[in-house]
């Protein structure tokens, strides 16, 4: 099925890396033109590169999602560079397991300023441009952690509970000019090869734990007996950003293989 994405512009948020890259990969090869926004200006332009390499569109830009002056000036490039927003991927994230007693409140910081205001610094960027267009699709990667709760990961969790939350309180406000806000909750998605991860993942020091024995092992939690992949993610987020998905908003859908089912 043609997603009818050839009009459209689209912001990846966090497009360097694992999840992010599979995001721009496949908006762009259903005809979106991308702008990869991440902390890492290298990995964003290394994966416009690769976007390109495949015959699509693409440009890096680099941005602290966490800081709403970057933000908005990142956002006012584009529509400068691109000519609109159409739709926007909130994928940067950022966390790390730690008991919430243990955690210093500097990494707390860390934790809520991009997984919660980062998101929102980018809706409140974006939107106003889709109300005058009346048009847009925002879709938020926020987490199963966010929907039950993930041992050692608390305010890891409250955000992406906040993001959910932000989405569909949000969708009742702007829904009456043609947008959309949806969120998609992958499960445990590791990168399929280290030359897919940026230097601002998180996965640099996590990706050595997750040995073949220990993702077996892990794959006993999920009914469809396997990890996610990228791809799977990236599927459900470019569906909810195309035009054959107008009717739906305010929704959260776990893509996680039955991790999490509510
Ligand atoms: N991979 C998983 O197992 C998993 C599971 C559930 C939810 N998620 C969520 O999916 C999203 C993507 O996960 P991933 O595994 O691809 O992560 P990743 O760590 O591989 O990539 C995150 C990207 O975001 C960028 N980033 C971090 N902070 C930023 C900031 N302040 N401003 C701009 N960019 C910033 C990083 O540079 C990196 O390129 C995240 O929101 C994560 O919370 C991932």
């Amino acid at each position: 099925m043609d997603l009818l994405l050839g009009d459209r512009i689209a912001i990846v948020t966090g497009g360097a890396s694992n999840i992010g890259r599979q995001v721009a990969l496949t908006l762009a090869q259903e005809g979106a033109n991308v702008a990869i926004l991440d902390l890492d200006e290298a990995g964003a332009q290394r994966v416009a590169q690769e976007v390109k390499a495949s015959g699509g569109q693409a440009t890096g830009y680099a941005t602290n999602i966490a800081d709403p002056a970057m933000v908005k000036e990142s956002v006012d490039r584009v529509v400068h560079d691109l000519g609109k927003i159409d739709i926007l991927a909130n994928v940067a994230g950022w966390m790390f397991d730690e008991l919430f007693l243990d955690e210093t409140l500097e990494k707390q910081e860390k934790v809520v300023g991009v997984n919660l205001w980062g998101p929102m610094n980018m809706i409140r960027a974006v939107l106003p441009h889709m109300v005058t267009s009346e048009y847009g699709r925002v879709i938020s990667v926020a987490s199963d952690a966010g929907r039950m709760g993930e041992y050692k990961e608390a305010v890891y969790s409250a955000c992406k509970a906040g993001v959910i939350a932000l989405s569909k309180a949000l969708a009742r406000e702007v829904g009456r000019y043609n947008i959309t806000l949806n969120c998609v909750c992958p499960g445990l998605t590791i990168p399929e090869a280290p030359e897919t991860i940026s230097a601002g993942s998180f996965w640099h020091e996590n990706l050595d734990f997750w040995t073949d024995e220990r993702q077996q092992k892990a794959t006993r939690a999920y009914p469809l007996r396997r990890l996610g992949k990228p791809d799977d993610v990236a599927n459900m987020v470019a569906w909810l950003a195309s035009d054959r998905c107008s009717y739906v908003t305010g929704q959260t859908v776990s893509v996680s293989g039955g991790y999490t089912m509510m």
